[in-house]
């Protein structure tokens, strides 16, 4: 019988991000000075909205005063953080929660790693294929089995129905990696699949504010029968600036049919002490007027940047999706090349850092990923640089 558990080490020795990085440092220290254009790891380079920085250092204030200070902050999130996300994520879109549904939590990427402990462990979950890793790693690090549902060009990179049995599904709409978002009538299909078949759903809704499709919704809660199936996860990371800071939530609501809230309130107690008083003051900055209207600015200049790379990687002739309702640009790889090498040939020969589609499962080998959430210099340039063979 082995030490470690034998889920863990049976993963692929690095995380997708961290493999990228490794190899992207190994090209730097080969070739001092050289600059690297990093459309990767979709991480945020526009620094914080001014009414966010200001709220998180009253905050940092406050909690230098012995009147003010404050120590553990409530396991769900504080209610004036609560407020703001059923005013300002989901009152706009129709959509009735109680402050009971949200769980404030240090991210999306915890949350949907972290989620799959609500389920028994011969549960069969299933993603789709290419599909964001951390669903799948956390997974088999369980020790479950994984059922993969393929995404391929021709249905426009929508997953078709389980055709086997499983107890929950991962869906991610603007979808990371293909950049491409379910219409209504798509996700009304899982809606009711899930219903019919007593599965849960838990839809990843992190890229909400890139969507400008009007038939894409922005929560899965605009699905009538939604709140009985599905959980939803929300984040502050790509539309509010807060990859560095950490700060998301998680929707479980009353109404789910397994009673999942009791459940989940017990691990999340069990296992967390919530999101720091500063950060949570800060993310609630960012939901009022101001800096929310600050914040959305930044998105705006990440859409402009995905429209410069659209056009330049169409104009290069290669065929590209997703850009237009995320921050992703998923492209075919040109003459036939497979992912890791044309990521390779990319950081080589023009010094632009992407990601490699095989990475985000084998329906990912052809294509490779670009983020726009670079800066505009860096963008620009690499425009320019697909423009010339
Ligand atoms: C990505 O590049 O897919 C994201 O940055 C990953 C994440 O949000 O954790």
């Amino acid at each position: 019988m082995s030490f470690i558990n034998p889920h863990l080490i049976s993963l692929n020795e690095n995380y997708l991000f961290a493999e990228i990085a490794r190899r992207a440092e190994a090209f730097s220290q080969e070739n001092p000075g050289v600059r690297l254009l990093r459309l990767g790891i979709g991480d945020v380079t526009l620094p914080l909205a001014p009414a966010v920085v200001d709220a998180l250092s009253r905050a940092a204030v406050e909690m230098g005063s012995a009147d003010t200070f404050r120590g553990y902050a409530p396991y769900q999130g504080y209610p004036f953080l609560i407020d703001a996300i059923l005013k300002t994520e989901y009152a706009p879109l129709g959509v009735t929660l109680h402050s009971d549904d949200i769980f404030v939590s240090d991210g999306a990427k915890s949350d949907t790693a972290n989620i799959q402990e609500l389920l028994s462990p011969d549960a069969k979950v299933a993603v789709c294929d290419p599909v964001y890793p951390v669903y799948v790693d956390s997974n088999l690090m369980a020790g479950r089995t994984i059922v993969h549902l393929p995404c391929r060009a021709e249905t426009g990179f929508a997953p078709a129905l389980p055709e086997i049995p499983v107890k929950a599904v991962y869906l991610c709409s603007p979808n990371n990696p293909t950049g491409v978002a379910l219409t209504r009538a798509q996700l009304a299909e899982w809606v009711a699949w899930a219903r019919a078949e007593n599965a849960v759903i838990f839809y990843d809704a992190a890229y909400r504010t890139y969507v400008e499709s009007p038939d894409a919704p922005r929560s899965i809660y605009e699905i009538d029968g939604a709140k009985e199936v599905a959980l939803e996860f929300g984040s502050f990371s790509k539309s509010y600036g807060f990859t560095g800071l950490r700060c998301g939530w998680a929707v479980v609501p009353a109404e789910n049919r397994w009673g999942l809230q009791k459940p989940w309130l017990r691990r999340v107690a069990t296992k967390f002490n919530g999101v720091a008083y500063p950060v949570q003051r800060a993310a609630e900055a960012a939901l009022l007027p101001e800096g929310h209207a600050q914040s959305l600015q930044n998105v705006r200049y990440y859409k402009e940047n995905a429209r410069l790379l659209l056009a330049a990687l169409r104009d290069a002739g290669l065929t590209v999706f997703g850009g237009t309702d995320a921050p992703y640009l998923w492209v075919k790889c040109p003459d036939g090349l497979d992912s890791w090498t044309w990521f390779d040939r990319l950081l080589r020969e023009k010094q632009i850092v992407t990601t490699p589609g095989e990475g985000f499962g084998a329906c990912g080998a052809g294509y490779v990923r670009f983020s726009s959430l670079g800066g505009r210099e860096d963008v620009a340039e690499a425009a320019a640089r697909i423009g010339v063979q």
